[in-house]
């Protein structure tokens, strides 16, 4: 197999084994390619002529108004035209809007299948090894045979389907995603308005299998580079289509005001009062990436939460166990590598990002460390009773 990228710096990397992204297990899967020889990585389209199938893996951020950005991804089909042999397969892999595949197919006058995929960032490998479904979308069986062949040491229902719906199932999954975050995220504010617990709320849903227990977690909004970026995608495509899809745009707009909710619970608990100013108020950010278990902070609540307390005139430093300056963007959070920095002279902590290490900071020390000892932790992480005996006055979320 041989893997094709424009960043020479990347390709390079790769060649001596440096996996550019923090994915766990992919840094091993890539070094037993690379020591087997069954694995290559090249800047030269052209090692790709013998290719029986060759898998489209380019990015597409968001475009203007929502729409799907495709220049990296036509630039990229572009360029295979010259090079690929007259059997040659072009798996989808790239989340596009409907019917870039039927065009694709026309670009390059050979089939074209869609096969999107489905992995979690910080689970790539495992995911990959491990997926729970394999779609399939083409117009030419025996290319969609092709590609689903890639897959046939793993145990997963295949879908095998046209490539307007295999393109669909890519938005449909991640927007149903964002619609659930959505869900209890909004849920979470009626308990602290009715008393009760998100978490026992959470927990009974949870016990239905068709409501299923994944992504009923409250939290400061759902970000990352895939669920912002789809469900604006799918909404414009809706649009496009003359359907009104109120439902996802009130997800949307929910999850804005998921960040500002955020700010004004930090503003209540600093300040003690719904009307308090920021301005002025140092306070530390535990977790700045999109969720745990990466380095990604692009789309992350975290930045997004920031932004809306540095407007309010807050003073922000951040740390995060998984990001590093080279990482981050800077712009209104001071980011430190030590957590008591964090927490030094702080009139309050707000915990963004779940990592788990967080539950075994010494909090004790922390809330010496601080002026005021509050923290609103919301991503409900840690244990209430334990902060609350380290000396902090505890806000969660949805209890
Ligand atoms: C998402 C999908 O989960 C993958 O299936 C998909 O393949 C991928 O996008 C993609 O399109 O490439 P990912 O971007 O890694 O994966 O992020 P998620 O794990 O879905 O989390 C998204 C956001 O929702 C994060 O900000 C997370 O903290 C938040 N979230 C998730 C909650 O706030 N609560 C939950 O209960 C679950």
């Amino acid at each position: 197999m041989t893997g094709v990228d424009i960043d020479a710096r990347k390709v390079a990397g790769l060649c001596r084994g440096e996996v550019p992204i923090a994915e766990p297990g992919l840094d091993a899967l890539v070094a037993e390619g690379l020591a087997r020889g069954g694995l290559a990585f090249t800047t030269d389209l052209r090692a790709l002529a013998e290719s029986d199938v060759v898998l489209l893996c380019v990015p597409t951020p968001t475009g203007p108004e929502g729409t799907a950005d495709l220049r990296a991804y036509d630039a990229a089909v572009d360029s295979l035209a010259p090079v690929l042999a007259p059997h040659c397969v072009v798996a989808v892999k790239s989340t596009v809007p409907v019917g870039t595949t039927a065009r694709t197919a026309r670009v390059l006058g050979r089939p074209a299948v869609s096969n999107p995929e489905f992995l979690r960032e910080g689970h790539a490998a495992h995911d990959f090894l491990h997926p729970d479904r394999i779609v399939v979308g083409g117009t030419d069986p025996s290319a969609a045979d092709r590609v689903a062949a890639l897959y046939d040491g793993l145990t997963a229902p295949v879908v095998h389907t046209d490539p307007t719906s295999s393109e669909l199932a890519k938005y449909a999954s991640n927007a149903f995603l964002a619609l659930k975050v959505s869900y209890v995220n909004v849920l979470a504010e009626l308990c602290e308005r009715l008393g009760a617990d998100i978490a026992d709320v959470a927990e009974t849903m949870r016990l239905d299998p068709r409501i299923g227990a994944a992504f009923l977690s409250p939290g400061p909004g759902w970000g990352g580079s895939c669920l912002p970026k789809d469900t604006r995608a799918l909404l414009h495509t809706a649009a496009e289509a003359g359907v009104d899809f109120a439902v996802l745009a009130e997800a949307v707009a929910a999850n804005r005001h998921q960040h500002e909710r955020v700010v004004e619970k930090v503003r209540q608990a600093v300040t003690g009062s719904t009307e308090g100013s920021l301005q002025g108020s140092r306070l530390g950010l535990l977790g700045l990436a999109f969720k745990a278990g990466t380095d990604d902070v692009r789309d992350s609540p975290a930045l997004a939460v920031a932004a809306r307390l540095a407007e309010a005139g807050a003073v922000l430093t951040g740390y995060d166990p998984g990001v590093d300056r080279d990482g981050f963007p800077g712009g209104v959070v001071q980011l430190v590598d030590d957590v008591t920095l964090v927490a030094k002279d702080a009139a309050g902590l707000v915990l963004l990002t779940e990592w788990p290490e967080f539950r075994e900071l010494d909090w004790p020390h922390l809330a010496d460390l601080t002026h005021h000892a509050t923290i609103v932790d919301t991503r409900n992480l840690l244990d209430s009773a334990m902060l609350t005996r380290a000396g902090f006055t505890y806000f969660g979320l949805g209890r």
